[in-house]
């Protein structure tokens, strides 16, 4: 194997035209398709987005590879394990919260792309509309094999264990508290070191994109240059590798002759990325009243409806809260929009017990639901000091759809049956 470099670089920004060669010279100078590129490589646009779409759209990088990536047989149906996909019809909708525990690590062997097991989703690929929520457990490194999803884009939030996705356009390595965006496409193998946990959304709809600011102003929450996306570092590799693809909701395989991940020159805005949610700049209250979450937004996919998502990811990462006269944790409230939550680290500050790291939960649209008693009874008895709230990371997959879950999440053994207990308690309040 020949491989320029194991410490990768990184380039930094959001949505950015990079330009990176893993050998100087690889990449062609002054035109995307030379009549011959550089050092033989073969030339590939990938496209994110319509070729048409507006320029501020517009998402496509151009790939300088060993081979050409249409050197393959055919795809042939792969393990489904327990992948699902839009449209999710194994159950009928179902209003009920719904949490869990986290999934047991499990005790034979499996890789990232084994490990993966859908809770459920929203919406359809073939629209182009909604999303997949998939958790994932492993406990060994992808060898010899790859992934890619032609049905969305995927948003990985590692809970557990340290990460190195090896993807055709560089080397990201990422931990709990990294999030790591990779685009619909784009091929790449997950490599661990110990069990491995995290969440993982798959959008179908349009890319995430950083929200706007609006009255925040031109910084704040997740900054562009916090985004790093690797350096071109390329395989060359003559040994069979299968490549696992999702597509309509199924997952296929082949196998090439030879690594895919076998980029050495890149250029364009589409392109794999991480962030570190430390770096987020939280904004809060200062005054009185907990602000609706949406003000900790770091990506968000728009809908052709303006302001409401296809879907949102949203964290609620270490703060300050100095509200007054306020109760503190989120509120109770129903909400038009459905709500997948997971918990990297720590306790969420409206839920007492009950809501594990790696554990999840599902508030549909319109259910009910808020902080529990215990969490209740705390906060509005609570001598209200500036406090901060530490080593904690919840975030939410927030999207204008219900999200439907599958028969395996329905049936698991991690589904805690008793969820409806937390908000069984309240006293009555009296009215004179
Ligand atoms: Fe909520």
């Amino acid at each position: 194997m020949t491989t320029r470099s194991n410490a990768p670089a990184y380039l930094t920004g959001f949505g950015n035209h990079f330009a990176t060669e893993a050998a100087p010279g690889a990449l062609p100078q002054g035109q995307n398709s030379p009549q011959k590129t550089p050092m033989g490589l073969y030339a590939e646009q990938l496209s994110g987005t319509a070729f048409t779409a507006p320029r501020a759209e517009n998402r496509r990088s151009w790939l300088y590879r060993l081979r050409p990536s249409a050197q393959h047989g055919p795809y042939v149906a792969f393990d489904q394990g327990r992948v699902r996909s839009g449209p999710f019809d194994e159950t009928p909708p179902n209003p009920n919260r719904m949490r869990w525990d986290p999934l047991p690590i499990p005790e034979t062997a499996t890789d990232w792309v084994e490990g993966l097991v859908t809770y459920g989703g929203a919406g359809d690929p073939d629209a182009g509309a909604g999303a997949g929520i998939h958790l994932y457990v492993a406990n060994r490194s992808m060898t010899d094999r790859v992934f890619y999803d032609a049905d969305g884009e995927l948003l990985i939030v590692p809970q557990q264990g340290a990460h190195r996705f090896v993807t055709e356009m560089g080397v990201i390595e990422a931990q709990p508290g990294h999030i790591v965006l990779i685009p619909r496409g784009v091929r790449f193998r997950v490599e661990i070191e110990g069990p491995v946990r995290g969440y993982v959304c798959e959008n179908y709809g349009s890319p995430f994109r950083l929200p706007d600011l609006g009255p925040i102003g031109a910084n704040g929450l997740a900054n562009p240059r916090d985004f790093e996306t690797p350096v071109a570092a390329y395989e060359d590799v003559d040994r069979p590798t299968q490549c696992v693809q999702k597509y309509g909701g199924r997952l296929w395989a082949t196998t090439f002759d030879h690594s895919p991940l076998d980029v050495a020159a890149w250029h364009g805005n589409l392109a794999p990325c991480r962030y570190d949610t430390a770096r987020f700049n939280t904004i809060n209250t200062v005054s009185y009243d907990h602000p609706d979450p949406s003000i900790f937004t770091v990506l968000t996919s728009p809908s052709e409806t303006p302001g409401t998502a296809n879907i949102d990811f949203v964290i609620f990462p270490p703060r300050w809260m100095v509200a007054e006269h306020t109760f503190r944790p989120p509120w109770f409230h129903r909400n038009v929009m459905s709500e997948f939550m997971g918990l990297v680290t720590g306790a969420y500050d409206a839920k007492a017990g009950g809501f594990a790291p790696g554990g999840a939960s599902l508030h549909n649209r319109m259910s009910g639901h808020g902080p529990d008693q215990a969490s209740y009874e705390g906060a509005i008895n609570a001598d209200l000091q500036p406090h901060k709230i530490t080593d904690t990371l919840a975030f939410m997959f927030e999207t204008r759809a219900p999200i439907r879950v599958t028969k395996w999440a329905s049936e698991s053994p991690q589904m805690q049956l008793d969820y409806d207990d937390v908000w069984s308690g309240f006293a009555k309040g009296q009215v004179e």
